[in-house]
């Protein structure tokens, strides 16, 4: 575990205005940034970054929170990775605390597979620099291929010997199990005994998102065609083929200024434009583009180019592929190579100048491209060209956006030569069948929750319990106003309001006391969390928790409630907002605080009888059980009444 000290070092040091900069565009506006939301596809910006807290805002999906919190949300970190790459950003040194076997091992799993990697990526490093045969053979291609050091170095290329284990050699002498390695697919095995996956290859680490050593690309420098032109690490726990661009951590920043990402097929495309300068782009490495690819690129940027092949083999069945980014309303266009050019060959001998001109220049819009693409395949025949607006039909209907979607039809429309009408008649039957079996999906998914619910009796960390509202009102008074010192009104053993008592006594206390006396807790789980330090104060006489201590909570859900509580807009009372200016604001926060904790009475109450009417209503529930529960019943509504009476509410 990252101690305490560390973890209040990182959130000392991290500026979230500057970590937030790497991923989403922002401009100062008063005292804060504004940006488009990262986490959805808004037009106009709505996210916020308040330098002065420390906090980030979204409007338009409602997330909140630290800079911890934004790159959990963002990047789908654990806390742990968001603490280790805000250390690793701002070069703070992290330190650990001694931890059980149990625990060493769940969280070094990862860990160990990561720094096995960068193990063998040092390794292979080394050996492209310092070994003769890395020297003559790995670095010379290189060199030929007219990559500069500077590439060599941000991509961290390599090269693998020729030798049968020259890494599980080297492995062993460094006192590794091989196991890691094995899992990894770094070193394999056979009956003859183990041995390097990759030899005498020039080695291209993947790396995932923070940086970290996934997996490797290999290439051979054979031009023997029974030798595979690349290999790559297996799938494993830290290699996700589906998940990971090549290029992504390189090009992030660049993606985010530009708001723009090219796509191309390979690892030497990918070196070669960061090396004329066009840093915003990554690689599918050879395969063929998956639904998560599509959204790590969503949300950097809106604006993909898809560069294609000269040879133009590989268009048509990348068609499907790029339909996935039209489906999450990304806008996409495409570059063809001159024949027999690809991206690498181009940008090499052509240079830097003239890519960046070609790139601006030639892009065509890849919908109408694809329009141009399949009528001329048709070649005036009517069978093929009836297909061709069939397919155009099923990718337009797969635009989300509506406007953009009216757009197309029209410009489609008028490049087949086809009745506008026509054409849109076939999106919109297409849509409309494809929501209908949407609809078939969601039909089924409530019963299956419903009986999850029947068999859980507890509420789990998702589900919103019923007395979400009221649990939601007494944090936002605990949280604001806590430490207000008030004379609350004494009850009665009948109900009755007394008088003020002479006592003052804090809102936290108040609360935490009343809810103790009836031994009741908060049903939701990231409330539970921000009461529990409350509660926990005023049993131990100690002072409340401050509230910074809240927005370094590892659970996100805790960090974005606090913000939320304590929003601007809380502190305005309601009486307030109503313009009712009472005499006394102590009277009225008296009173809210004592309604609140009544109504989260109430309504625990009213939760508990149903569950006792349930049971009541169960089969098999014996006469002496059963007049139990009446009996029950009947107190429990009792009280609820006495409550309802207490709050005004005759019933
Ligand atoms: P290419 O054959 O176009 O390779 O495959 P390249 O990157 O242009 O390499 P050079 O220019 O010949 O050196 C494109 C991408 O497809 C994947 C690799 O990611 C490669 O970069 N690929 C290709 C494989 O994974 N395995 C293969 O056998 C071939
Ligand atoms: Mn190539």
């Amino acid at each position: 575990m990252i101690t305490s000290a560390t973890i209040d070092k990182i959130f000392e040091t991290a500026r979230i205005e500057e970590v937030v900069a790497d991923f989403v565009q922002m401009k100062r506006v008063g005292g804060n940034y504004r940006g488009l939301s990262p986490f959805t596809n808004e037009k106009t910006p709505s996210f916020y970054v308040s330098p002065a807290k420390q906090i980030y805002k979204c409007f338009s999906s409602g997330n909140g929170g630290n800079v911890v919190g934004f790159l959990m949300e963002l990047e789908k970190m654990s806390y742990p990775e968001a603490l280790r790459y805000l250390a690793d950003r701002y070069g703070i040194e992290v330190e650990e605390t001694v931890q059980t076997d149990e625990q060493k091992e769940q969280r070094s799993r990862r860990e160990t597979l990561y720094l096995v990697n960068e193990f063998a990526a040092k390794f292979f490093v080394g050996l492209l620099h310092k070994h003769e045969e890395g020297v003559g053979v790995g670095l010379s291609y290189f060199k030929e291929r007219g990559f500069t050091d500077e590439s060599i170095k941000t991509f961290e290329l390599g090269y693998s010997l020729k030798s049968s284990d020259a890494l599980a050699r080297e492995a062993q002498s460094a006192g590794y199990q091989l196991d890691a390695f094995l899992e990894l697919g770094l070193v394999m095995e056979n009956e003859r005994g183990q041995y390097d996956r990759f030899r005498e290859r020039v080695m291209f680490p993947i790396h995932n998102l923070s940086g970290r050593v996934a997996g490797f690309g290999g290439r051979t420098l054979r031009s023997d065609k029974k030798i595979a032109k690349y290999i790559n690490s297996p799938e494993s726990e830290i290699y996700n083929k589906s998940k990971l661009l090549y290029g992504l951590y390189q090009a992030r920043k660049s993606i985010v200024k530009e708001d723009r990402v090219y796509l191309v097929e390979g690892y030497t495309d990918v070196i070669s434009f960061h090396q004329a300068g066009v840093t915003n782009t990554v690689a599918t490495s050879g395969t063929s583009l998956t639904v998560e690819q599509v959204q790590q690129i969503k949300r950097l940027t809106n604006n993909v180019t898809i560069l294609f092949d000269g040879d133009a083999a590989g268009i048509k069945a990348s068609m499907r592929g790029i339909d996935m980014f039209l489906q999450e309303g990304l806008h996409v266009h495409t570059l063809l190579f001159p024949d027999g050019e690809d991206p690498d060959g181009f940008a090499r001998t052509r240079g830097s100048e003239v890519l960046k001109a070609f790139l601006r220049d030639e892009v065509s819009d890849f919908l109408l491209f694809k329009t141009k693409y399949l009528l001329a395949e048709a070649d005036g025949s009517p069978l093929k060209k009836a297909e061709a607006i069939r397919e155009i039909a099923r990718t337009l209907s797969l635009m989300p956006n509506e406007v953009d979607r009216d757009v197309y039809i029209r410009e489609s429309s008028k490049l087949l030569e086809t009745e506008e009408n026509l054409l849109k008649g076939e999106v919109e039957r297409i849509r409309a069948k494809e929501l209908k079996s949407r609809d078939k999906q969601r039909e089924r998914k409530p019963r299956e929750q419903k009986i999850e619910v029947v068999h859980t009796p507890a509420i789990s960390e998702k589900d919103i319990p019923v007395t979400y509202s009221q649990e939601e009102k007494l944090l936002e008074l605990l949280l604001n106003h806590g430490h207000k010192m008030l004379n609350f009104i004494l009850i009665d053993e009948h109900g009755a309001l007394t008088e003020p008592s002479d006592v003052p006594e804090s809102v936290a206390s108040y609360i935490v006391q009343e809810l103790e006396a009836d031994g009741l807790t908060f049903q939701h789980k990231a409330f539970a969390d921000i009461f529990q330090p409350f509660h926990e104060a005023v049993l131990e006489e100690q002072p409340l928790p401050e509230l910074k201590t809240f927005l370094r909570h590892e659970d996100p859900d805790v960090v974005k409630q606090v913000i939320d509580l304590t929003d601007e807009r809380y502190k305005l009372s309601d009486w307030e907002k109503k313009g009712i200016y009472p005499k006394s604001r102590d009277v009225v926060l008296e009173r809210e605080v004592r309604e609140s904790v009544l109504r989260f009475k109430e309504k625990m109450l009213q939760t508990i009888i149903e569950q006792q009417k349930n049971r009541w209503e169960e089969e098999g529930v014996g006469e002496e059980e059963s007049a139990e529960i009446f009996k029950e019943i009947a107190q429990l509504s009792d009280l609820k009444r006495m409550i309802q009476r207490m709050l005004g509410q005759e019933v």
